[in-house]
């Protein structure tokens, strides 16, 4: 983390960010600065994709191990070409159907591309977000936009503009506000270097329909295996732990025939200790006793991605101890929302 410094808000005026603070913060990306900014899937930490010097500070606010690569974003599919060496043709059916959405594409990167957002490998990930915002910044500022997740290292992504306030105020050059993202969890990962294209994240597009557009995609073993295993991974950023409150510890209980009552007796145990204890369930959940947060239906597993982060950002600033997740289905956006919340839970 660097040290304090004054960061613009640019806060929207009746729904909107007015066109002047648009430009301010295109010229403070252009000029090597960096900008929090939304998308549709959470709030990015934007640097010029093209300035390593810069794209380094992002690294460096973010306290993000330098071996875990940056995803770019561009305004249209056209920009592309001047980062790739060539687009696979199922790449092609995969932009022409998604974007502007939660895809990210893994391709063969040209050399314009600093090893600062690669981390050093020949691949570069590329996303046209579905945001007006973000779409704008890229266009304002003429250049590509390397941007991870906003969040401090290892947290839970940011979903909000008042949790990116709280979060970064002080260490980046601006926020822009968008109020809440309207996905809530990251892009998928889908690396289209191999014949047989890979899911190395799962995200806002759902794997289902991907297949549906190009047939066989495999799943890496990482996307539903354990965090931390040895030998190099193939989305670097899959080794570490991630996404986890800083003082809560959370639980997850796979969804099972009795599972309120299991969580029930957990939580009981816990409190007997004299820990504080919140149970982060599903509506259908009878439990009634205790700090419930509730996120939705079971056949609601948008609503359930768009709000999670944030239940988890907020019970950890309550000072529980204990975060009690009721696990949902891996269909369609829940294999995301699973995929998060094992890794919130590993360790
Ligand atoms: O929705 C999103 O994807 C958000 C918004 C801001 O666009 N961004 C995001 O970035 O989630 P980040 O840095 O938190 O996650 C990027 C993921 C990491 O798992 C990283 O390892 C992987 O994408 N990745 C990036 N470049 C890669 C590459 N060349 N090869 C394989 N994996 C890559
Ligand atoms: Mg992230």
């Amino acid at each position: 983390m660097t040290g304090k410094r004054k960061t613009l808000l640019f806060r929207r005026v009746h729904g909107r960010i007015p066109p002047g603070y648009l430009a301010e913060a295109g010229r403070l990306i252009s000029r090597g600065g960096v900008v929090v900014f939304p998308t549709e899937t959470v709030y990015g930490m934007g640097a010029a994709a093209l300035n390593s010097a810069a794209v380094m500070r992002v690294f460096r606010i973010k306290g993000r191990p330098s071996d875990n690569p940056v995803i770019v974003h561009v305004a249209d599919s056209g920009q592309i070409g001047e980062l790739v060496t060539r687009i696979p043709d199922k790449a092609k059916s995969l932009m022409r159907e998604f974007w502007p959405g939660p895809l990210t594409l893994v391709m063969r990167k040209r050399n314009v591309v600093p090893d600062a957002v690669t981390a050093g490998l020949a691949t570069v990930s590329i996303r046209v977000p579905d945001n007006s915002i973000a779409l704008a910044l890229v266009r304002i500022s003429g250049t590509p936009i390397a941007a991870p997740s906003a969040n401090f290292s290892g947290r839970p992504s940011i979903t909000t503009f008042r949790e990116a306030v709280e979060e970064l105020d002080g260490r980046v050059d601006a926020i822009i506000d968008g109020g809440r993202t309207s996905i809530g969890v990251e892009s998928t990962v889908m690396d289209m270097t191999h014949s047989i294209p890979i899911l190395l994240r799962p995200g806002g597009i759902p794997v289902e329909d991907i297949r549906a557009v190009i047939g066989r995609v495999d799943i890496h073993p990482s996307v539903v295996g354990l965090v931390d295993r040895p030998g190099p991974a193939p989305s670097p950023g899959m080794k570490y732990r991630h996404y986890s409150p800083s003082h809560s510890k959370v639980l997850l209980f796979e969804r099972q025939e009795r599972v309120g009552a299991s969580m029930s007796r957990a939580a009981e145990r816990l409190r007997r200790k004299g820990y504080k204890v919140a149970l982060l369930v599903t509506d259908e959940n009878r439990i009634r006793k205790g700090v419930i947060v509730r996120m939705g239906g079971r056949d609601e597993p948008e609503r359930i991605a768009r709000t999670l982060f944030s239940h988890l950002r907020s019970l950890d600033r309550k000072g529980i101890d204990y975060i009690l997740v009721e696990g949902i289905d891996e269909k369609g956006i829940g294999m995301a929302v699973m995929n998060r919340l094992r890794r919130a839970a590993a360790g």
